[in-house]
Formats: C-alpha cells, structure tokens, sequence
C-alpha cells in the first residue's frame, strides 16, 4: 500500500514537473514573440485607435509594394514560411489565435532572415480591423476547426459572417484557397459558393489522387493538422474560389 502511494506520489510529481515545463517553454515563446519585429500582437487600445498598419502594410512594413497574401488559422505557419520560400514576388501574412503554435513558423522567419514574412496574432473574428480596402490579394484558409454543429455556422471561417469580413479588404479578383481534411466543411463551403454565385476556380475532394493536375505547393507544403489527419486516412479536400 506504501509502495503504491509513493509511486502514485511520484506520478504526479513527474506530470507536475513536465507540466511546469510545457507552461514555462510557452511563456519563454511569448516573450520572443513580442520581441520579433515581424509578430504583431492583438492590442486592444491600438485596435480602438485604429491599427498603425491598416491600409500601410506595403510601406509600413514590407517596404515593396509586392501582393499581400495571408494564411488564416495558420496554427504554425507551414504555408505561410513555405509560399514565402517558394515565392519572393509576393508578401505573407500567417494569422491565428495561439501564439505558442505561430512562434514556430516566426522562429524560421528569424532563422532564415526571411523579409517578405510575418505573423499576426489576433482573432480573425477581428481581422478587417488590420487590413485596408483591396490591400490582400489572396487568402488561404488551412484545415479550420470544421465547427460542425449547426449553432456553430457562424464560427466557420468560410462563413459568411466571415466572409463579409473578408470582401473588405481582399482586392475584386482575391482568390480564396482553402485546404481541409473535413468533407462536411469542404461540401458546406461549396454550397456558400453556389448560393452566393461566387466563381469557383478549382475543386477536389481527394487532392492527392492526382497531385499532379495541380500546382506543386498544394500537395508539397503540409501542414501540422494535414499530417494527422492524412495519417487517420483521411482525404484531402482542396477548393478555390473568389468573389
Ligand atoms: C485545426 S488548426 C489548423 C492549424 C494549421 N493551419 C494546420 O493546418 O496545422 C486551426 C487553427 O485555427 C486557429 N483558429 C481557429 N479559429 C480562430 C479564430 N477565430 N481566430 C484566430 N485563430 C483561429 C486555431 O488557433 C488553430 O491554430
């Protein structure tokens, strides 16, 4: 009984330890994000103020005036650091919530000095308080949360109550990617597409069938979820659209 209460008393030392870790290793990542110079943190007094960067991403911060480009719910950033390799004629924006995930893609940003680069903290709930009219040129939307439940519509981030958000700021002919291991979210976001008359510029639900019928970055950047979820055995769904 002795024996069993001590190794009890060990597990529990053992899991509050490596517990400890984990918080003390996301505290160390927040306090790099907000000295990386190319992170933008959520700021409730700027955004009331009005974002210093809305409307001047070109000059404010990329210092070209190449196409802007975002990754939304970028987790840690796959796409956003693989488009910036693969293409220097155009800026990257990855956008999410956590900041202990977006840190990774922001620490490869540092790593390899990379200027057509950065990351935004925020809710994308928020996001048309951080870009001006026609200043994004394309979005990519990278595995979401499916939100399954029908109370929960409107949290999808192809929703229209996103959607709308979007159309503020993406420019007239803004492609719309989106990348998702959830079947019911792709035929949703299809349906969107057709009630609202969108152009739909490309469609699969199985994009590794072929993978050759499609540009190289689509089946060779794979993100964190893509790999769990691609594990699983489940397909890949691939859609694009724009307004
Ligand atoms: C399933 S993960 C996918 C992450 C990454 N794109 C990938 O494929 O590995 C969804 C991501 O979206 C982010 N997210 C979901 N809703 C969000 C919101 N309203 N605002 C900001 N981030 C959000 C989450 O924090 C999470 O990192």
């Amino acid at each position: 009984m002795g024996k069993r209460r001590f190794s009890r008393h060990r597990l529990i030392c053992k899991f509050a330890a490596e517990y400890s870790g984990m918080a003390k290793k996301k505290l160390e990542r927040f306090q790099e994000i907000k000295a990386f110079p190319h992170v933008f943190e959520f700021n409730f007094q700027e955004i009331s103020r009005g974002f210093a960067l809305k409307g001047n991403w070109h000059s404010g911060f990329f210092k070209n005036n190449l196409p802007i480009v975002l990754e939304l719910g970028c987790g840690k950033g796959e796409y956003t650091v693989g488009l910036a390799q693969r293409s220097p004629e155009k800026n990257f924006i990855g956008v999410d919530l956590k900041g202990n995930r977006l840190w990774v893609g922001a620490k490869q940003i540092e790593t390899d000095s990379m200027s057509n680069a950065a990351f935004l903290r925020t809710r994308i709930d928020f996001i048309d308080y951080y870009f001006g009219p026609q200043e994004v040129s394309e979005l990519w939307i990278t595995f979401p949360d499916p939100q399954p439940q029908k109370t929960r519509e409107r949290k999808r981030l192809t929703s229209m109550r996103f959607l709308d958000r979007y159309r503020k700021f993406l420019k007239p002919d803004g492609i719309i990617h989106l990348k998702t291991d959830s079947k019911s979210f792709y035929d949703y976001t299809l349906e969107v597409i057709a009630e609202n008359r969108y152009t739909l510029l490309d469609h699969t639900d199985d994009l590794y069938a072929n993978p050759e019928a499609r540009p190289a970055e689509l089946t060779e950047i794979k993100t964190h979820y893509e790999g769990i979820f691609s594990k699983k055995g489940f397909k890949i769904c691939y859609l694009k659209f724009r307004f």
